[in-house]
């Protein structure tokens, strides 16, 4: 359990023997450390709750608390707050026990589907791909450690418009290949006759070509009507540019440590459009306007005008809103999903505030369902706007995580860093450091809010960066590695003599509810500004308490696990942020 929870338990029993509800024990971190470690501020709601003066049923709780050993300081402050001090022996021992949960429990299992990433196929990741995908990890990630049983999808913009108009262009430019005979089924080539960066330059030319050649666009309609219906040939060469993408992602991908378990798209839950718009006449929740099928979300309590959620189009054709509207089905029949998380742009809040709706409303989702957006903000260039090349262009992720890596490198040389290191480890260091930087530097702001992209200060080893708690996580390693050499091992955690000591101790305590926090929140900011204090807090320490010189065996051997468990604890934070830690620097 975690130390907050352990006295949360104590302070509960005190309020219970008061008849008072056990929650208002709650003991949290001191908002004023100054005064205290930890607060209790339950006498307020409860007195108000019992009709009762909070300061006498503040001294009630007090007088109540049994067992006063963990201790140092119990204070009334104010209208009723109870301030809390711990002894230094009771802190050392629970800062002892710690195992690889550092006090975090284990949360009632949720079947939670994770939908992030969203990249369209045949198309390189851009910078606008990045705050989806870290940030989606990294909560998947906090789930998971939390005990929940998670599923990350990356839900594959791959079922529109665009690969009708890649058909039509390949058709135009390779009339012979096989995959346009209408009389072929199959026995289509292994091999894709395009590569990403073919694509990568055809997807906008075919785009702008529908936009000024009519003849053009009625094909590229045609063919994507034909592609969805099952055409082979058009459904192989569809095959082709969604594997060479998804190859091309995963490179991507796995240099930022996000790894998805579903490579679905907008296309897996093609069977079930036409069962479901189906009921959904049937059963009277769409109906037709102006020759498109609509459902109407609006209802009495809105004050601001929602547009009716678009079922079909006058032609037709399914678009995005069917999609995701399917995929909830499909999520929650097949997958049993009770929660799912999108963490997609802030932007796109319309469009799920109408999919949700139109979920509830039909059934699609039931009403235990959680269907929650929790959106994300831009990566912006120093002119506050959406990130963008010189000349205007979107950089591919690939060039943006090329240029943090290069920059990274310099700093390592500039900081005289990694210098009796081969050119190999070198570079290997170098993208460890410039993917913290990334990372780190998108990560500390909260997902909702747009960030300005400053490769100099993500790359700093000073300050709130990713590199400085690299630093700080390799200095912890190179002290063991130092003490270890020297035969000086670790020992029981001993009350500390010190404040930096204690401080650090405390510090390690909080872990669990940051982890909780950041669960609660979908914000691994959290946990980012935790790792932060946390190295910052070491650092004191370190400076404080000189380890190697230390004379008294036993203080060494408690300083020595302290390095230990500070070591382990951030390495797990910095995981779940999808941050590596590499073994020197
Ligand atoms: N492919 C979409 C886009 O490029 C993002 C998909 C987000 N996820 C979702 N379930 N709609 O904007």
């Amino acid at each position: 359990m975690s130390l907050a929870a352990n006295l949360s338990a104590i302070f509960g029993d005190a309020f219970a023997t008061q008849g008072l509800d056990r929650s208002f024990g709650l003991v949290v971190v001191s908002a004023r450390p100054d005064l205290a470690q930890f607060q209790c501020n339950g006498a307020m709601p409860a007195a108000k709750r019992a009709g009762r003066n909070p300061r006498d049923v503040a001294e009630g709780v007090l007088d109540a608390i049994t067992d006063e050993s963990p201790f140092a300081e119990l204070s009334l402050a104010g209208p009723g707050f109870i301030n809390i001090t711990l002894t230094e022996e009771y802190l050392a021992s629970y800062i002892d026990g710690l195992d690889s949960r550092y006090g975090a429990g284990l949360q009632e299992a949720k079947k939670t589907i994770v939908d992030y990433g969203g990249p369209n196929v045949a198309k390189e990741l851009h910078v606008g791909h990045l705050r989806t995908a870290i940030i989606g990890e990294s909560v998947k990630r906090v789930l998971r450690f939390l005990g929940h049983d998670v599923v990350g999808d990356v839900h594959l913009g791959d079922w529109g418009m665009p690969y009708g108009q890649l058909i039509a262009e390949l058709e135009d430019r390779f009339p012979d290949l096989p995959y346009f005979d209408e009389e072929q089924t199959d026995g289509y080539p292994e091999t894709s006759p395009v590569a990403i960066e073919d694509l990568q330059v055809m997807y906008p030319e075919a785009a702008l070509r529908a936009k000024n050649d009519e003849e053009f666009a009625a094909r590229a309609r045609a063919a994507v009507v034909e592609l969805q219906a099952g055409r082979p040939g058009y459904r192989a060469l569809w095959q082709h540019m969604r594997d060479v993408s998804i190859a091309a992602m995963k490179k991507v991908y796995d240099r930022l440590n996000v790894h998805f378990d579903l490579w679905y798209g907008e296309s897996t839950i093609n069977h079930r459009l036409q069962p479901m718009v189906k009921r959904l006449v049937d059963d009277g929740y769409a109906y037709e306007s102006d020759g498109a099928l609509v459902i109407e979300v609006m209802t009495d309590e809105d004050t601001k005008e929602i547009p009716p959620f678009l079922l079909l189009k006058s032609d037709g054709a399914s678009l995005y809103t069917t999609w995701d509207l399917a995929t909830i089905e499909d999520r929650v029949e097949d997958l049993g999903a009770e929660v799912i998380l999108y963490f997609v742009d802030v932007r796109q809040g319309l469009h799920f505030e109408q999919v949700y709706r139109a979920a509830y409303k039909t059934g699609i989702a039931p009403e235990e369902v959680v269907l929650e957006h929790a959106g994300n903000g831009t990566v912006n260039g120093p002119d506050a706007k959406p990130f963008r090349t010189r000349d205007g262009g979107l950089l591919t992720l690939r060039e943006l995580i090329d240029m943090v890596v290069a920059r990274a490198g310099e700093r390592i040389e500039e900081n005289a860093l990694a210098t009796e290191f081969g050119a190999e480890e070198k570079a290997q260091i170098a993208e460890i450091v410039g993917l913290a930087a990334l990372k780190y530097g998108d990560l500390q702001n909260h997902r909702s809010s747009n960030y300005i992209f400053d490769v100099d200060r993500f790359t700093s080893f000073d300050g709130k960066t990713g590199p400085y708690l690299l630093y700080g996580a390799v200095r912890m390693k190179s002290i063991l590695r130092e003490t270890g050499s020297r035969g000086l091992a670790a020992g029981p955690i001993l009350a500390p003599d010190r404040e930096q000591e204690r401080n650090l101790m405390l510090q390690l305590a909080r872990f669990p509810e940051v982890v909780e926090r950041t669960a609660e929140h979908r914000a691994p900011n959290h946990i980012a500004e935790y790792a932060y204090e946390l190295v910052a807090e070491f650092s004191r320490f370190y400076e404080a308490c000189h380890i190697l010189k230390e004379e008294d065996a036993a203080r060494q051997a408690s300083w020595i696990g302290l390095v230990e468990r500070t070591l382990a604890e951030l390495t797990t934070v910095l995981d779940l942020l999808g941050i590596d830690v590499p073994e020197r620097m």
